[in-house]
């Protein structure tokens, strides 16, 4: 296997999906069929969704709960949180999971581009989004109790923006990482290379004279605009490819 260098010239931004948590038994999106109980996954995480059957939509996200409380991180997630000790400030994960395992697994320096199934916010009123583990019961719609109003998951649903604070602190990293005189490496780690803007992360990093590696089970749809590709499963990949000096 190739072996990635991290070492103190190194700058390393990391973009990991649905596959780093495989592993651990959180089912990937395009895994389930984008179906959930025979709903279409856009039923259930879409803003349309969420005004038709909100029952419906907490019952999707309570159960997600539960599952992602009641799972471990894998080796995958430990290897990028040993990379992160290792280069400090010159490290930084921007993930589209939201089963908070990178957190768990002592990431520190994490950008959660589609949000977390652990905090909760008002639908209605701009009261900031808060800590939340807990599971509903089947038919409860929480409520928010300064507005009233109905309290929805901090998720970045199908057809919302993500939050443009995330894509900054991406952004401005990444520019540091190639400005920096150092070398800029950019690894995607179990996503499929289907949703953007996060499949285009790779162009961009190309674009800036960065080095780009992928790490998936199988041929993510932008494969091809990687230079690296290392095929298998991000368990058993990530503990051994990186050599720390
Ligand atoms: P996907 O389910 O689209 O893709 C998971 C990828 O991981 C696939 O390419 C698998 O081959 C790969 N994979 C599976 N098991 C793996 C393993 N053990 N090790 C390494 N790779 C493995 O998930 P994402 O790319 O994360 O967005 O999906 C991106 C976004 O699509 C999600 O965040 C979600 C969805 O729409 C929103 O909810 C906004």
């Amino acid at each position: 296997m190739q072996q990635l260098i991290l070492d103190s010239n190194t700058w390393l931004l990391v973009l990991t999906g649905a596959g780093v948590s495989a592993e651990s038994g959180v089912p990937t999106f395009r895994g389930m069929d984008g179906l959930w109980e025979n709903h279409p996954v856009e039923d259930v995480a879409s803003p349309q969704g969420f005004v038709k059957d909100p029952l419906l939509v907490w019952r999707f996200y309570s159960q997600r709960r539960a599952a992602a409380a009641s799972v471990q991180p894998n080796p995958g997630h430990a290897a990028l949180a040993a990379w992160e000790r290792h280069l400090g400030d010159r490290f930084l994960l921007a993930t589209q999971n939201v089963d908070g395992l990178h957190r768990r697994a002592g990431s520190e320096r994490v950008v959660e581009m589609h949000g977390t199934l652990f905090k909760t916010r008002c639908s209605k009123c701009q009261r900031a989004p808060f800590e939340d583990t807990t599971v509903y019961p089947a038919g409860t719609v929480p409520g928010c109790r300064e507005c009233g109003g109905i309290l929805r998951p901090h998720i970045v649903w199908f057809g919302e923006y993500l939050d443009p604070a995330d894509m900054k602190k991406i952004e401005s990293f990444a520019y540091r990482g190639s400005t920096s005189g150092g070398r800029f490496v950019f690894l995607a780690a179990g996503t499929s290379g289907v949703v953007y803007p996060a499949a285009g992360i790779v162009d961009r990093v190309r674009e800036a004279g960065g080095e780009t590696w992928l790490v998936n089970l199988d041929p993510a749809e932008n494969s091809g605009r990687f230079e690296y590709n290392v095929t298998g499963k991000s368990g058993e990949v990530l503990p051994k490819l990186a050599k720390l000096m």
